[in-house]
């Protein structure tokens, strides 16, 4: 079994001084980790956790479709590898949903990352409504489609993240099964256009916590997790490391 991703999402969360604590926290937790650890964090704050980062790898949350130029606001994939910065999150629902980012757009992020040797956590995920209808399936074929298609040739150096929207800062999370049944079929997808898709990482999201971690990381097609609420918290999103590291062989 490869070593388990575990990622956390701060959103738009933080202070310079809560940072502090908090990376000082885990950092003094992380000594017997058998898992990699990354933060996500908000583009201000990237230079001071790359500073306090210690065993921690460097995420951001968002990325331009952009190399570089008139697009204000924006953050170029070359400004994040300056920072050190390995992961970037691309296609969260709350881009998808407040930013009108479209299967397209996050296909385009992906690529960018790539292009500049940073490594793309896709998100992709079905809303409630979606679910009940019975189209989970079909939503999350069609949004790795997009990035599939674009990045085809490295698509073995992405990694996915499965967050159902329903469960994200709910409370509700996918049971293990469900969560497992919707990594498999994203496993085959990534199989049928890589010979090397065996060892991407697909990370479970959406109200993953200290108690729920052990059996959803237990299932053979979750690699890791990527974690919003309880990776604020330095014990819960310790105990999390600690059941991924427990599963390392
Ligand atoms: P929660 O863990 O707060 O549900 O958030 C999940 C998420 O969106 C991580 O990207």
């Amino acid at each position: 079994m490869k070593k388990k991703l575990i990622a956390g999402n701060w959103k738009m969360n933080g202070g310079l001084a809560a940072n502090e604590a908090l990376l000082t926290a885990l950092n003094a937790g992380l000594d017997s980790a058998r898992a990699d650890v990354a933060v996500c964090v908000p583009a201000p704050y990237l230079s001071q956790v790359a500073a306090l980062r210690g065993g921690l790898e460097l995420g951001a949350q968002d990325l331009s479709a952009h190399e570089a130029g008139a697009y204000t606001g924006e953050v170029s994939a070359a400004m994040l590898r300056e920072f050190g910065v390995r992961y970037v999150i691309v296609g969260h629902s709350e881009r998808r949903q407040y930013h009108g980012e479209t299967d397209d757009v996050v296909a385009r992020k992906a690529q960018r990352a790539l292009a500049a040797g940073l490594v793309p956590i896709v998100c992709v995920g079905e809303t409630l409504e979606q679910r009940e209808a019975g189209q989970t399936e079909q939503v999350v074929k069609r949004q790795l489609a997009a990035v599939i298609h674009l990045n085809g040739h490295c698509i073995s150096e992405i990694v996915v993240a499965y967050e159902p929207v329903w469960a994200i800062g709910t409370g509700k999370t996918a049971t293990p099964q469900q969560a497992q049944a919707v990594h498999a079929v994203l496993r085959a997808q990534l199989q049928a256009a890589s010979a090397h898709a065996d060892r991407i990482h697909l990370l479970y999201g959406g109200s993953m916590n200290a108690a729920n971690a052990a059996e959803l990381l237990a299932q053979t097609d979750i690699d890791g997790g990527l974690i919003g609420g309880a990776s604020l918290k330095a014990p819960d999103f310790l105990s999390i490391v600690a059941a991924a590291s427990a599963l390392a062989t």
